[in-house]
């Protein structure tokens, strides 16, 4: 129990502190009312970030933790969020595993050498590759010592499908063809590499709990792109394993499928104790289909580029939706994907006021 602090000013009294109230929406416990973050929250929208941009690199920027730290600590300054999430990036692994990485340009990420056989899978190694990533945990753990106890912090990796899609194709594309060909193509290529990459995110999402993480999340962008025989059949087995191992810590997991309305039933079982969920998968069907599950979600993104009053009208319906599961039990406020660059400050506080107003 704390006394009320930061951005929240004049609204209800808080009851938990927010770290509290995103640890209880995790584990099932009562909570006042649901915690809100936002995918991509300390993203492009913001004045902040544009300008250390523009002094800075990307890959600089997520290799320097203090400006990881400015980064991140921005939208948790101007708006009552509940958690910040470490700044960095999916693409991180791969860079790690020396691929070349390039951020360059509006046309999203871009590969140099895609990976293209087994052969090259020999040279991955895990231990060497938990050092060469050491400055996330870095991040994570300054971001901690900026943000005090009371506010929750999420840590985040791509899940393993979405890392070797990447990998793969060599840059973002809608049908990412190259990649799942490959599942049929070439099965014990893709098996291996997506368990390696599970051995590498147990170890690597350790260590961000380690470091301060309260939670954290994998992020599956393309998981939506595969049908559920493909995806149980390659995407979950490496991410059950990674959930086992994390949980076997009293860690804790969420996991966000894109286009994943197909997938619900199969995502019950990935271990994970929270299911992000994709604006377009209507509230209450997930409910149904999830009840164990803390669920997360699910905004319409593009709502944000609308006005406050459409977004407090929405935000509303959504906590409604969530209320009529129990007291808010077992639910997250967030986006149904990541925030656009283009979206207006002033919506991104109407959302979170207006899910401050509901305790
Ligand atoms: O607050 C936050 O959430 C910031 C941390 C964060 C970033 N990327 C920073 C970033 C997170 C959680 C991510 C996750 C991420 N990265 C995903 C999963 C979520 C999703 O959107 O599906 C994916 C697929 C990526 C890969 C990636 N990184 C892409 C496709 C791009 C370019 C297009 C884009 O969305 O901006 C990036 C670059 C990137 N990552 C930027 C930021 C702030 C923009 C870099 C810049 O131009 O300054």
């Amino acid at each position: 129990m704390t006394k009320q602090q930061g951005p929240w000013g004049k609204l209800a009294p808080m009851k938990l502190s927010s770290r509290a109230r995103l640890l209880s929406a995790l584990e099932g416990k009562p909570v006042d009312r649901p915690p809100v973050w936002l995918m991509r929250q300390a993203g492009r929208y913001l004045p902040g970030y544009q300008s250390i941009r523009q002094k800075h690199s990307f890959w600089e920027l997520c290799h320097a933790p203090q400006l990881c730290t400015q980064a991140a600590m921005e939208p948790m300054q101007r708006f009552a969020l509940d958690a910040a999430i470490v700044f960095s990036d999916i693409l991180v692994i791969p860079q790690a595993l020396g691929m070349h990485v390039n951020f360059d340009g509006n046309h999203g990420p871009k590969m140099t050498k895609p990976l293209k056989e087994a052969a090259e899978l020999a040279s991955w190694n895990v231990e060497k590759l938990l050092e060469a990533l050491a400055f996330v945990p870095a991040a994570v753990r300054h971001l901690r010592e900026a943000l005090g106890e009371e506010r929750g912090l999420l840590g985040f990796a791509g899940a393993p499908w979405t890392l070797l899609a990447y990998m793969l194709e060599g840059h973002a594309d809608k049908n990412f063809a190259v990649a799942r060909s490959m599942l049929h193509a070439q099965p014990e290529f893709a098996h291996k590499a997506m368990d390696m990459l599970a051995d590498i995110l147990m170890a690597y999402l350790e260590a961000q709990c380690e470091a301060g993480a309260d939670a954290v999340q994998l992020f599956d962008s393309w998981g939506g792109l595969l049908n559920a025989e493909d995806y149980s059949r390659f995407a979950l087995p490496p991410i059950q394993k990674v959930a086992k191992a994390l949980t076997h810590k009293n860690r804790r997991l969420i996991l966000f499928v894109r286009d994943g309305q197909h997938l619900l039933p199969l995502l019950a079982d990935s271990g994970c104790q929270g299911i992000s969920l994709d604006w377009r998968i209507p509230f209450e069907q997930a409910a149904a289909q999830l009840p164990n599950h803390c669920l997360q979600g699910n905004v319409d993104p593009a709502l944000l580029l609308a006005s406050p009053e459409v977004v407090r009208t929405e935000t509303r319906k959504l906590l409604a939706a969530m209320k009529a599961r129990g007291h808010f039990h077992r639910c997250i406020v967030n986006l149904g994907h990541g925030i656009f660059p283009q979206t207006q400050p002033e919506c991104v506080r109407a959302l979170c006021e207006e899910v401050a107003l509901a305790a």
